[in-house]
């Protein structure tokens, strides 16, 4: 027994997908809904109840020509790189992947909003042991994965994105972004062409889960 729409509620979360190449660059989107979704985004769970989160939602179009020339720094020639070696031996799932992903380099500042997540962060910036470092990640994503759900029930698309925090730096200098206040991505969001996506290919279950020990 249940209160969802089960039917309705897995198929948003099987075909919640990174848009890149079905972002509507043509049309603006309202920051009512921007809102609305980040309403929705701060219901996920935080580490400690802390909410840490902070929110950096830019669509002015020079902040943007900013942002996007900086992804590309932080990518600097990994998506050719990855490309050739995908053309050369990878399977077409990994070609569309890094086709998509250099597409949306490419256009990145066209993408009417950019929105960055951001959690307040004691942590030096790398890896840490033991549990702080899950405990910060898993402070923020859940949120930024409810973001992304709650836009794609209303027709948006977006994708989280990491490249430009290779150039995180030049992007906290763009943005003001104080010290003790970590970027974890940069979610580009649009209406979606067409709303028909599809649940992906995945690692069948079988391979990937293990039952009482591993
Ligand atoms: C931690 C993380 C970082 C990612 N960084 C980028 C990125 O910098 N640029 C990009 O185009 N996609 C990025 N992606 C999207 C992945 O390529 C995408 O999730 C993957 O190909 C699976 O596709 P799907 O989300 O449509 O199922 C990232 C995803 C995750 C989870």
């Amino acid at each position: 027994m249940t209160v969802f729409d089960l039917a309705i509620t897995d198929r948003l979360l099987t075909t919640t997908r990174s848009v890149r190449k079905r972002l509507d660059l043509t049309r603006p989107v309202p920051p009512a809904v921007v809102r609305e979704c980040l309403e929705i985004a701060l219901q996920a769970p935080s580490g400690g109840n802390r909410q840490g989160w902070r929110w950096i939602v830019v669509s002015e179009p020079a902040t943007r020509a900013a942002l996007a020339d900086i992804y590309r720094q932080g990518a600097g020639s990994y998506l050719d790189d990855r490309a050739r070696e995908v053309a050369a031996g990878g399977n077409a799932q990994d070609h569309r992947v890094f086709d998509s992903a250099r597409y949306l380099a490419e256009r990145l500042q066209d993408v009417p909003v950019h929105v960055i997540p951001c959690v307040r962060a004691e942590l030096p910036p790398a890896p840490t042991a033991g549990f702080a470092w899950p405990s910060l990640m898993g402070s923020i994503f859940p949120a930024v994965w409810s973001f992304q759900l709650a836009l794609r029930a209303r027709g948006f698309g977006s994708v989280l994105t990491t490249l430009h925090l290779r150039c995180a730096d030049a992007a906290a200098a763009l943005l003001g972004i104080p010290p003790g206040v970590m970027q974890v991505g940069l979610v580009p969001v649009a209406y979606t062409i067409g709303t028909d996506f599809k649940p992906a290919e995945r690692r069948p279950l079988a391979e990937v889960v293990h039952w009482e020990r591993w």
